[in-house]
């Protein structure tokens, strides 16, 4: 036909007109001379109608019986319908069906429900769902306003290798890779290049796929994630902790502006996402584990806390509920974190460290600390984490020259996503979930 094409979130646009959509049969439902198809097009749903009499007899036949996920190019017309989702439906005029899924060998997800197991294994389908599509809508949206941020407040992209020779997050959780005869690994996280980074631009971010060999199946670990990781020169705890909060209020209000109606369909609770603004909630770690054993003295943990570990799921789950906002976990034993953290000049026990935990009960978010800047302070650190001195020479070298104080953290792209939409696992978070169990499909 030659009505113009379009798609489902302008409908709007054209209210009285014909138009063409290039869709798939989401669901069909048949009454007697009616027909009442749901076509879904990536952008959203609409409800189309067809009535035996007002539609020619080869269009109400290939529609009638027409079989779920098969692609068409609709032509209709568009009328706005205040009870529809979308606000519109669709008076269905002709039909092209470009594939016919054959009765004989169905689509295997129907509307009714399906265990966990088969939707991961039929992935590269379910991700055709009104519930999945609004999830990676609004996943795209993190990732875009994570990324303006920084764009826009005077930072350089600068992405790190993903083939590295050296741990950066410990090296139990390594995925080795054969290198020409050498061992090499898949990145832990991008902060040792963009320190580097920082000292030659200022202000850095990187933002890239990051890999955990976990070998615990939890609903927060994957062990293929995404991080956006800033890093700034000149910076200290303090600024570092501001820039988090500013910098996670910016992501969610983007998505409350921009994905109400995707955070509708999965039925997320929105008020909640609203309250998301600066300033958050501080924690010293002290503070915290104070709050714990209280916790645990009134009954609400089952486990005592044993102070100078680090939290586990039931610790920040129920810490991170305390709180309307993400709350601000800093200055941690510095025995339970990592090499490269500067010590807390008041107390060099405690490492000048941040942890942000969502609200919710959905645990860090963010894990950030301002560097080590002495050379011979960050030399023996490596020594005693017995990690190999040759890998880290050149990470050494930006303290022989012009150290400075420098700060930054790194945000899991899954877990931000998990907590705006609400979800109880990871799995869903991403387009293809990788984890101890999975690398299919
Ligand atoms: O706390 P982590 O291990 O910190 C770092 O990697 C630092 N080098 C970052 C930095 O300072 N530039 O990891 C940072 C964040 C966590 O807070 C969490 O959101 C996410 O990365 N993360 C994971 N997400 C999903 N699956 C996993 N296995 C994750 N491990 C960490
Ligand atoms: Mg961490």
């Amino acid at each position: 036909s030659s009505a113009p094409v379009t798609t489902i979130t302008e409908l709007g646009k054209h209210d009285g007109q014909i138009v063409t959509l290039h869709a798939w049969l989401y669901n069909l439902r048949e009454s007697g001379k009616l027909l009442f198809p749901i076509f879904r097009d990536g952008t959203g749903t609409v409800q189309g109608v067809a009535h035996k009499a007002g539609v020619a007899p080869e269009v109400f036949e290939a529609l009638k019986g027409l079989t779920q996920e098969s692609s068409v190019a609709v032509t209709g017309k568009v009328r706005a319908d205040k009870r529809a989702p979308g606000g519109y439906e669709l008076d269905v005029q002709g039909i092209e069906v470009v594939q016919r899924v054959p009765e004989s060998n169905p689509y295997p997800i129907t509307p009714k429900e399906h265990g966990v197991e088969f939707l991961m294994e039929h992935r590269h389908l379910w991700v055709r769902s009104q519930r999945q599509a609004a999830i990676l809508r609004i996943r795209a949206e993190i990732m875009r306003a994570a990324a303006e941020y920084f764009d826009t407040n005077g930072f350089v992209r600068t992405d790190p290798p993903i083939l590295t020779p050296a741990a950066c997050e410990g090296t139990s959780t390594l995925f080795p890779v054969d290198y020409f005869g050498d061992e090499a690994y898949l990145t832990q996280s991008g902060q040792l290049y963009i320190e580097s980074t920082a000292l030659a631009l200022g202000k850095v971010y990187s933002f890239g796929p990051t890999f955990r060999a976990e070998k615990s199946k939890t609903r927060r670990h994957l062990t293929e994630f995404w991080m956006i990781e800033p890093e700034v020169a000149w910076c200290d705890l303090d600024g570092l902790m501001e820039l988090a909060e500013n910098f996670i209020a910016h992501i969610v209000q983007s998505v409350v502006a921009k994905h109400r109606l995707d955070l509708e369909t999965i039925g997320r609770d929105i008020t909640k996402l609203e309250a998301i603004h600066a300033p958050f909630p501080r924690l010293s770690y002290d503070e915290a584990v104070a709050m714990l054993n209280q916790a645990h003295k009134d009954g609400h943990l089952e486990q005592p806390f044993e102070y100078g570990n680090d939290f586990g799921s039931p610790d920040e789950t129920w810490l991170s509920n305390q709180f309307d906002r993400p709350v601000m976990v800093h200055r941690y034993p510095a025995a339970v974190k990592a090499f490269y953290m500067q010590p807390d000049p008041v107390n060099p026990k405690y490492a000048l460290c941040v942890d942000v935990l969502a609200p919710e009960g959905y645990g860090e978010v963010i894990g950030g600390s301002q560097r080590v800047d002495s050379y011979e302070l960050l030399k023996s650190r490596i020594e005693d984490h017995k990690l190999p001195l040759e890998a880290f020479q050149w990470y050494l070298d930006l303290r022989r020259y012009g150290s400075v104080p420098h700060a930054g953290f790194g945000m899991g792209i899954e877990r931000a996503v998990a907590w705006i939409c609400g979800l109880d696992h990871v799995r869903e978070t991403i387009p293809f979930a990788r984890t101890l169990n999975r690398i299919f499909p």
